[in-house]
């Protein structure tokens, strides 16, 4: 039996640039890697269906278009056809649909495996080019980077250090599952709706501070020599504002802006909204920090959150 460990994320910063001809968007993206993770097992078994059995903190029920069966499916296709029927054992601890790319993280570790459990080699070409077919954040997570600007739909991926010390993170998932294509949309009508103009031309008169595009960019600049927890942690004020899916998704789920106001108020530091959320963070110079902020918020919960939404994670340091 072969097993993997299949990180979550998070997005440090993320901008959207524009629409694609394939109704994907542009985005220049932070991206970093977390100690949270799943964890994967597979076997090879008699017959010729492959399957999946999920265990773990997390309800997931697998249907069809489970990404890990669509990894094994588009690497049989691609690197073994006719390769003998795989069972994998999904325990999942990662909150789904929250922002965090628990099932691109499910993906990036069935292409690993699955090309481990055949005896296949998979350049590092082909592993991205399965990638990106599986979904826009499994590129980064088939890098094996700890953090990373992504670019284009997802599929670029330029490398970044880790930090000299792991990141604390506290993490907050306001409310149940909310779909990425929904607040890509919701963005989008954002953009181009009825009010478009109106926001335009507010937004001329008193111009906005540099796009979160450009603070992506110019933090990855940053994080290219070299970093510490600390450095990152200084940022934080900088990044909150770093995210243009943070208007579709409150405009989705307005108890995301409650929620963060009343966490910055008691936790005293700038919260962060993950991806296109509904996970909420607060970056810490260290683990143990991010525990006691967690602490005050399970005994003293705010803005409705249950004890079992607050996590704490970490951006484990480079090796
Ligand atoms: O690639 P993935 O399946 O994770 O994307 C989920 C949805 O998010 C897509 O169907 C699309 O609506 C939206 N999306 C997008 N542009 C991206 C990534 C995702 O519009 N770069």
């Amino acid at each position: 039996m072969m097993r993997a460990d299949a990180p979550a994320k998070v997005n440090l910063a993320l901008g959207v640039v524009g629409r694609r001809p394939d109704g994907y968007h542009a985005l220049v993206s932070l991206f970093a890697r977390l100690d949270l993770a799943d964890r994967l097992t597979v076997e090879r078994v008699p017959g010729d269906a492959d399957r999946l059995v999920v265990a773990g903190p997390i309800d997931y029920r697998p249907g069809p278009d489970d990404l890990i069966l669509r990894a094994a499916a588009v690497a049989r296709d691609a690197l073994a056809p006719g390769a003998p029927a795989l069972a994998f054992r999904l325990e999942k601890r990662i909150p789904l649909a929250a922002g965090l790319g628990g099932g691109s993280a499910d993906a990036a570790a069935a292409l690993d495996l699955v090309a481990r459990a055949w005896g296949v080699e998979i350049g590092d070409a082909q592993r991205l080019e399965l990638a990106s077919r599986l979904g826009s954040d499994v590129p980064f997570l088939v890098s094996g980077a700890v953090t990373a600007l992504v670019t284009g739909r997802g599929e670029y991926v330029r490398p970044l250090p880790g930090p000299s010390d792991p990141v604390g993170l506290l993490l907050v998932t306001v409310g149940s599952e909310l779909a990425t294509r929904d607040v890509f949309a919701a963005q989008a009508e954002l953009q181009d709706g009825p009010d478009a103009p109106r926001r335009a031309a507010a937004s001329l008169a008193a111009p906005a501070a540099l796009p979160a595009s450009e603070r992506a960019e110019a933090l990855a600049d940053r994080l290219a020599a070299g970093w510490t927890a600390a450095e990152l942690c200084q940022q934080a004020a900088v990044l909150r504002d770093a995210n243009d899916l943070w208007a579709p998704a409150v405009r989705l789920r307005p108890d995301l802006g409650v929620v963060r106001d009343a966490l910055e108020t008691r936790l005293g530091r700038p919260v962060l909204l993950s991806g296109s959320g509904p996970t909420l963070f607060a970056l810490y110079p260290s683990r143990t920090a991010a525990e006691s902020g967690a602490e005050a918020i399970r005994d003293q919960p705010v803005g409705g959150v249950a004890a079992e939404a607050v996590r704490v994670a970490a951006i484990p340091a480079a090796r």
